[in-house]
């Protein structure tokens, strides 16, 4: 599919130096949901195996897809300098091609807001219940789209880090604008830069909001049966000051 969010090998290589394991805050959810699964284990959008490499480590049989190939070489070149052997495959969360099915499904930090349109939402759904087991959940999480946030945080740089790519020390960077006021869609640059302050390299995605009313009916339109949603990865109810919603869905 041609309109996904892509990562460059040096945006790649920049996401994956500024999210270490244990950075975010959602680890403990996902491991234990994993390791508490009734059968296989899928990652969709697991990246450069953030939290996928440890599920192997920690001897859950998973697998795990991604529409970019860099992050998923990325994963690969790490798991090879240790004792796990990763399953995983370039796909998009649109259409999966799995060849199991699945106890669980996870889809971790706010990868579901690369889906633009209510269609591609609606798909991604739908191919994920696909290769999930009857009585099998989905959990995903996204951002509260918090209109203090982007007050404040939209147009300005962010993450601004050193990151080594090919032996040369370069600064990333990354900064959110509104792209589309209508559609409730951003944009975001990922930026890496020498010590010139030359531009190396550039990655732009369009992403889109999803407030929690329209996940809602995005599920009640979902072949699902059942849903519900936490605020924040401890189960509590998703109320007014949330930053994070935390959905099940149930096959
Ligand atoms: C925020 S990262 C999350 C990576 C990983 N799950 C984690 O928690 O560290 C989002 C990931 O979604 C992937 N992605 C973007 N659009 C996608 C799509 N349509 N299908 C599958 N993966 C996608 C990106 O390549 C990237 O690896």
């Amino acid at each position: 599919m041609n309109d996904a969010n892509r990562f460059s090998d040096e945006v790649a290589a920049f996401y994956d130096a500024s999210h270490e394991f244990g950075d975010i805050g959602d680890e403990s959810f996902y491991l234990e949901a994993a390791m508490g699964a009734d059968g296989a284990v899928l990652e969709g959008a697991c990246g450069a195996g953030r939290l996928y490499l440890e599920l192997l480590r920690r001897g859950v049989d998973a697998d795990g897809f991604d529409v970019s190939p860099a992050m998923l070489d990325i994963l690969r070149e790490k798991a090879a300098t240790e004792d796990v052997e990763p399953t995983v495959w370039e796909a998009d969360l649109r259409s999966i091609g799995a060849d199991r099915t699945y106890s669980l499904a996870i889809v971790p930090y706010n990868s579901f807001c690369n889906l633009r349109r209510v269609d591609d939402q609606l798909a991604a759904l739908e191919a994920l219940y696909g290769v999930l087991d009857s009585g099998g959940r989905l959990l995903f999480d996204v951002y509260v789209p918090r209109y203090d946030t982007i007050a404040e945080s939209f147009g300005e740089w962010q993450s601004v880090r050193e990151v080594e790519y090919e032996g040369r020390q370069l600064r990333g960077r990354s900064r959110a604008t509104i792209e589309d006021q209508v559609k409730q869609t951003y944009s975001t640059e990922q930026e890496l830069v020498d010590s010139d302050g030359d531009v190396l390299t550039r990655d732009e995605f369009v992403l889109s909001h999803l407030p929690p009313q329209q996940v809602e009916l995005l599920a009640r339109h979902s072949p699902f049966d059942r849903w519900s949603v936490s605020g924040g990865f401890d189960g509590e109810s998703l109320t007014d000051g949330d930053g994070v919603q935390v959905w099940q869905l149930v096959k």
